[in-house]
């Protein structure tokens, strides 16, 4: 298993892909890669870390970007990999539509769909596009249909723009009959931009709290999980949760190749050489679990 030095073990991979995009989101933190982009990196060696990792008993693997989708042999990734418990992909839906199936057929166990807000034109004002926001909403259609479920709506709260909209956003998952989770993402200011838009979220727990049925806790980063009028809300608070680092089970892949052992620092990168060989890759996988370091500390 790859423990780190504080007891935690390393269940999960979170590996970027890319870092291009198709939406230019006001919020975007770029899974924390702060580097200019490099060489994308390789099938091969994605499915050679993933190989090894799974030695170490890791079973899930979830791709990011950048947008995922954006790479023509995401399918191809994925149907090379070795077996897993869990394969899942956060994609902003746009060529979603087009790819569900291919996709559901390669591999793919499920998906998370970005969608900042379901008003159009905050939709727009959010993520600088005015046409993708149809061909999002066919996108969650055609992950249904092609099994990619329960399909998660990410939602990154912004205050002034769609921190009115939870409301509107369980209406709209209550008519997929179980389908569809709602995420709901406390605002990240990473890049020191954004702190305009941070959400009281104690306040949004509470509102969530009133209205459940039950409330459970998940083991992934201690996430709250709210059963309202019938739907399922999740509550992910990263910001300066000791809990959530204290149950952090993943470590993370840089659209460039490195390991990357937390979303918020960036001086700690372990590279992998293209050309390591299946113990070189242990070894690292090893020395970046060692680097972890829960950032917010109990
Ligand atoms: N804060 C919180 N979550 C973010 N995401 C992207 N940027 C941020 C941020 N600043 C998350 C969202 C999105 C996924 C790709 O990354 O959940 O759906």
């Amino acid at each position: 298993m790859l423990t780190d030095r504080y007891g935690r073990v390393i269940k999960s991979l979170r590996i970027s892909i890319t870092k291009r995009c198709n939406l230019n989101c006001i919020y975007c933190h770029q899974e924390g890669e702060t580097c200019k982009p490099e060489k994308e990196i390789s099938k091969d060696t994605i499915v050679r870390i993933v190989s090894s990792a799974t030695g170490f008993g890791v079973n899930k693997v979830k791709f990011s970007g950048g947008e995922p989708l954006m790479r023509s042999d995401f399918e191809e990734i994925i149907a090379a990999l070795p077996a897993l418990k869990d394969i899942s992909a956060t994609t902003n839906g746009i060529l979603l539509a087009q790819r569900a199936a291919s996709l559901a057929d390669s591999g793919l166990d499920r998906v998370n769909v970005s969608v900042p807000s379901l008003n159009k034109e905050h939709y727009k004002t959010i993520t600088g596009s005015s046409h993708a926001y149809p061909m999002v909403l066919g996108g969650i259609d055609a992950a249904i249909d092609a099994g990619l479920t329960p399909v998660k709506l990410n939602m990154v709260l912004l205050k002034g723009i769609n921190d009115s909209g939870i409301d509107e956003a369980i209406k709209f998952i209550a008519r997929y009959d179980g389908n569809v989770i709602l995420q709901l993402i406390e605002l990240m200011n990473f890049k020191n931009n954004v702190s305009r838009f941070m959400v009281d979220i104690d306040g949004v727990e509470k509102m969530l709290g009133s209205r459940a049925t039950q409330v459970s806790e998940r083991s992934m980063h201690r996430r709250k999980k709210y059963f309202i009028d019938g739907v399922e809300v999740e509550l992910v608070r990263p910001i300066d949760n000791s809990k959530f680092c204290a149950n952090c089970n993943r470590l993370r892949v840089t659209a460039g190749g490195k390991l990357k052992p937390c979303l918020m620092r960036n001086d700690n990168l372990v590279d992998i050489n293209e050309n390591a060989t299946p113990d070189e890759i242990r070894g690292l996988l090893e020395k970046a679990v060692m680097n972890r370091e829960p950032y917010y500390k109990g």
